[in-house]
C-alpha cells in the first residue's frame, strides 16, 4: 500500500520534467518509482541525459537504458526528483536514510527546480521525531566528530552494515544523530557543518520547491512556502 502512494508520487512528479534535457536521479525507494518512470519516458523518445545521486541510482538508471551524464559535466541540472526521510511544513527535510546525502545535496543544489517525492508517512510537524538525522563524516576523525555533535546536543551513532562501520559511495561514515527535536534546522545546520571532519549533514532546508505527496487514493502537490 505504502509503495502505491509513493508511486502515485513519483509518477505524478513527471509533470516537472516537461522541456528538461538534465534530469538528477535520487536515491531510495520512492527514487526508484521515478527512475522507472523516467526510463519509460525515454523508451517512448523523451531526450532526456541524468545525474545520478549514488553509485547504486547510476547502477539502476544503467540497467535501464537512461544516458547517465556526470554532474562535472554539465553547467546545471534542469530539475532533480528525490525522496526524503522527513519533511516539515516548512519544506525542511531530513534525508541521508539511504546513506547518499552528500551527492543528493550537491545535485540539488546545481538544480533549478527540486521536486520531493514522498508518501504521506514523511510528513512531520518537527524534524527528527521519526528518524535519526544522518551525518557524513571523515573516518579519520569519526569520534571527535561524534563528540562534538554530542555537544550540540544530539546523540550520534556510528552506522552500521554487516557488523561494519557502512561506507558511503564517498568512502565516509555516517554518523545517525537522534537530536530530536529539531525546531530550527537551518540554525542547527549551521552549527553542524562548523564541526571538524563533517562532510554534509542530512538537514536540507531551502531546498525542496516542490513536494508530491502520495497518499492511499490521491497525490498532492505542494509549492514551497515563500
Ligand atoms: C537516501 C535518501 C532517500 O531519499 C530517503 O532515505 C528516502 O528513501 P525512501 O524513498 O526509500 O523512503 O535520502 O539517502
Amino acid at each position: 500500500m505504502q509503495d502505491d502512494a509513493k508511486k502515485r508520487a513519483a509518477e505524478s512528479a513527471l509533470q516537472f520534467i516537461q522541456g528538461a534535457s538534465v534530469v538528477g536521479l535520487g536515491t531510495g525507494s520512492t527514487a526508484k518509482f521515478a527512475i522507472e518512470a523516467i526510463a519509460a519516458l525515454i523508451r517512448d523518445g523523451a531526450r532526456l541525459k541524468a545525474v545520478a545521486t549514488s553509485i547504486a541510482t547510476a547502477a539502476l538508471a544503467g540497467q535501464l537504458g537512461i544516458p547517465l551524464v556526470d554532474l562535472n559535466d554539465v553547467a546545471e541540472i534542469d530539475v532533480t526528483i528525490d525522496g526524503a526521510d522527513e519533511i516539515d511544513p516548512g519544506f525542511n527535510m531530513i534525508k541521508g536514510g539511504g546513506g547518499a546525502l552528500t551527492r543528493e545535496k550537491l545535485v540539488a543544489l546545481a538544480s533549478r527546480k527540486r521536486v520531493i517525492i514522498a508518501d504521506e508517512s514523511k510528513l512531520v510537524d518537527v524534524l527528527g521525531r521519526t528518524r535519526p538525522l544522518p551525518v557524513e563524516v571523515l573516518p579519520f576523525s569519526w569520534r571527535m566528530s561524534s563528540r562534538l555533535l554530542e555537544k550540540l546536543g544530539c546523540k550520534p551513532i556510528l552506522r552500521q552494515s554487516r557488523e561494519a562501520a557502512f561506507v558511503t559511495d564517498n568512502g565516509n561514515y555516517i554518523l545517525d544523530c537522534e537530536c530530536s527535536p529539531i525546531r530550527e534546522p537551518r540554525e542547527t545546520e549551521r552549527q553542524i557543518r562548523l564541526i571538524p571532519g563533517v562532510i554534509e549533514s542530512g538537514l536540507f532546508v531551502d531546498i525542496a520547491d516542490i513536494i508530491v505527496i502520495g497518499f492511499q487514493d490521491r497525490v498532492e502537490v505542494r509549492a514551497r512556502p515563500q
